[in-house]
């Protein structure tokens, strides 16, 4: 057993491990680069061939994600992508980022996961480390993943080496990447702690905690934490509205004191594959406790309510005008779930979006980033990003903004629109617009 963990180590700091990735999207493209970078052979796993050809083709899929770095390590041979998972077996660390969504009802969806693990349970060998990034609730590994791979008569532990490190990519920041973020580790045993803190500390710092349960919950922390403070501010938002103050400047001013308060912000609503979700992971598990997540559950309720907030302000603002909302042709600008970013995954926008068509407006978008909006689990809309002209938003009755992307010139914007629903505060000192612009 020690002299299976003691070569392992001796490989991942030689940089003669080879590291497997399974799921190429937002986490674990960067990660197959990162670790590329600093030195390992890399194999990248994904079901979806296209992805698969896309990167053989030298293109990336990724807004943020450059191509040349993927070009060059697949030039130098130390990059390989592939749909084939019996190659598995080649590989020496397995890194597992795929989807954890929720169903319908909002309970964790784990069929990616289940089925990754199954599939890794097939083809891996003695001496592997295996480590799930998937964000999740505290105890998947454990009472998840560790039985299923136990099954084919390995120890854990011993035979294979299994860890829990959550993810903390954050798309599209430019100050922080996985080289300058610390990785929260924890391991199935002391050893498997040691092989996988080996494996991070090649990449970055590492943060090591007492067991895969402690770094899950470590995931869901930082995430409910964000969760409950934007719906804190998404709740003050409408009373400040109500008040007639204007929260941003209370924020900004707020976000002087030196110590003891963080600055968020309101929104049309929550978004993107993290903040919405994972919380619900938790509350989902707690139940087996007989346990009630209340935050959880509260600030869900509050953020999930702010696409409706933003309707009402803009069925009251046409009335304003004398017009209804059926008939009027309305422009959502931005669907990203945030700045900058192509993803769209449990974008506000498409539940405004869905309400709009629903009370009988017509309805565009554009967003430079999604030019077309692809059938999600939830949606299917069939529409493309419609070029922003100022014809285009004169023939508008209102424009919503949704996503404040800064290649958006929001004077221009106000300017040849007759009105204008801001959820950004992306028409803050824009002066000389009467009551064309709605903060909602
Ligand atoms: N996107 C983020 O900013 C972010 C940040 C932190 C954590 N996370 C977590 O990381 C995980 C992955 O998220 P993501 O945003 O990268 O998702 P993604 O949808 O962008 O990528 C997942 C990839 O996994 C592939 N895949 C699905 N099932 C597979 C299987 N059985 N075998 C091989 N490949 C498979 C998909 O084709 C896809 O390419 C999730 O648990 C998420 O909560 C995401």
């Amino acid at each position: 057993m020690a002299d299976r963990k003691t070569k392992l180590i001796a490989m991942i700091e030689d940089r003669t491990a080879k590291v497997g990735i399974i799921g190429l999207g937002y986490v674990g493209l960067p990660l197959a680069i990162h670790f590329g970078k600093s030195g390992f052979p890399v194999v990248g796993f994904d079901l979806d061939i296209q992805k698969i050809e896309k990167l053989l083709k030298g293109e990336s899929y990724i807004k943020h994600v450059p191509i040349e770095p993927i070009n060059e390590m697949i030039a130098a041979g130390r990059f390989d992508v592939t749909s084939d998972f019996d190659r598995l077996e080649e590989v020496d660390c397995i890194l597992i980022c795929v989807p954890t969504p929720l169903t319908d009802k909002m309970e964790p969806d784990l069929t990616y996961l289940v089925q990754t693990t199954e599939t890794i349970a097939r083809h891996f060998r003695a001496g592997q480390l295996i480590v799930l990034e998937s964000t999740t609730y505290p105890g998947t590994t454990e009472e998840m993943i560790l039985p299923c791979l136990e099954k084919e008569g390995m120890k854990g532990g011993s035979d294979f080496f299994l860890a829990y490190s959550p993810e903390r990519e954050d798309p599209g920041n430019q100050k922080f990447s996985t080289s300058n973020t610390p990785k929260v580790v924890g391991g199935v045993t002391p050893s498997c702690l040691e092989v996988a803190q080996a494996l991070y500390n090649c990449i970055t710092r590492v943060v090591p905690v007492s067991s895969t349960r402690a770094a899950e919950l470590t995931k869901i922390l930082e995430n409910t934490f964000r969760s409950v403070n934007i719906a804190l501010v998404n709740e003050l938002k409408v009373l400040a509205h109500k008040m007639g103050i204007d929260l941003f400047e209370v924020i900004d001013a707020a976000a002087t004191k030196p110590f003891g308060y963080t600055p968020f912000y309101p929104g049309p609503g929550l978004g993107g594959h993290c903040i919405p979700i994972d919380p619900f992971y938790l509350s989902w598990k707690a139940r087996e406790y007989d346990f009630f997540t209340r935050f959880i559950h509260l600030a869900g309720e509050i953020n999930i309510s702010m696409p409706y907030y933003v309707i009402e302000k803009t069925v009251d603002a046409l009335n304003r005008d004398k017009k209804s909302m059926k008939g009027s042709r309305i422009l959502v600008l931005g669907v990203a779930y945030k700045r900058d970013v192509d993803d769209d995954r449990e974008s506000p926008g498409y539940a405004i979006m869905k309400m709009l068509l629903e009370k009988g407006a017509e309805v565009i978008y554009n967003d430079p980033w999604i030019p077309r909006l692809r059938p999600t689990r939830k949606y299917d809309f069939q529409m493309d990003s419609t070029p922003l002209t100022p014809d285009m938003l004169a023939g508008t009755d209102a424009v919503i903004i949704v996503t404040d992307h800064s290649d958006y010139d929001f004077t221009d914007i106000v300017r040849h629109s007759r009105l204008v629903i801001d959820t950004r505060n992306a028409t803050k000192g824009i002066e000389d617009a009467g009551e064309k612009i709605v903060m909602a």
